[in-house]
């Protein structure tokens, strides 16, 4: 199967996520922002990225019970690696039953990431996607997040976010600019748009605030 067509026999052989993902956003409803997981149109989308076919590292931020994960990994080399970072434990319990051993799971914040990184010995990513919802972050906390993948993620790396609203443009304009791409993704519920930032190359890079970010 091409990286590109995410099938409908796959998701359908799966054990449903749907009641984990409700327990899930019942229990903490701001972070998790949505009912049902993603829509199969999303998954595609993000299995056709071309960032990630050569990608070594990459970051997966707020994968929930893994169906984002699933299209991601359909797309990444053999030989790369992915680090999901949840906050969710039901979610991490179902992300843990993945038998691929290029999945690496944590159960933490996203704001952590820089540490993570470190702790796991991950090398800077080249792709980072994250469906952290900014929108129900406050706009400290939104910032801090986007600096922190400002500076973790490697030079020419991408950011992929994929978001009901659109406060995000604002908070990443500072080190990102304005994204490479919008993409909306009607059949979704709600529907969403992806944007894509690239890292500047090291000459061009930004200099961030000096304000210390949190572990
Ligand atoms: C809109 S759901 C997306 C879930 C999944 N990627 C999907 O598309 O089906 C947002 C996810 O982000 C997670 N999340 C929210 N805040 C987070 C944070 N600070 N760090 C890590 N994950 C977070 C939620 O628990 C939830 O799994």
């Amino acid at each position: 199967m091409s990286s590109t067509q995410l099938s409908s026999q796959e998701s359908a052989s799966r054990p449903s996520v749907i009641p984990c993902f409700l327990r899930g956003f019942f229990e903490n409803p701001l972070q998790v922002a949505s009912f049902v997981p993603s829509s199969v149109y999303l998954q595609r989308k993000l299995s056709s990225l071309a960032c990630l076919q050569t990608a070594r590292c990459v970051v997966e931020l707020g994968p929930g019970t893994g169906e984002t994960t699933r299209a991601l990994l359909e797309a990444m080399p053999a030989d790369s690696q992915l680090l999901c970072v949840e906050v969710v434990s039901e979610f991490v319990a179902r992300l843990q039953e993945f038998a691929d051993p290029r999945v690496t799971v944590v159960e933490n914040s996203a704001l952590a990431l820089k540490s993570i990184l470190q702790q796991k010995k991950f090398p800077a990513p080249e792709v980072i996607v994250s469906g952290v919802p900014f929108s129900v972050m406050t706009p400290e906390e939104g910032r801090q997040l986007i600096q922190t993948i400002y500076q973790v993620l490697a030079p020419g790396g991408a950011f992929v976010t994929y978001q009901f609203r659109n406060n995000v443009c604002e908070l990443a304009a500072d080190c990102f600019g304005t994204p490479q791409s919008r993409e909306l993704v009607l059949w979704n519920l709600p529907p969403l748009d992806v944007y894509l930032w690239k890292k500047a190359e090291r000459k061009t890079q930004k200099r961030l605030p000096t304000a210390p970010l949190k572990a």
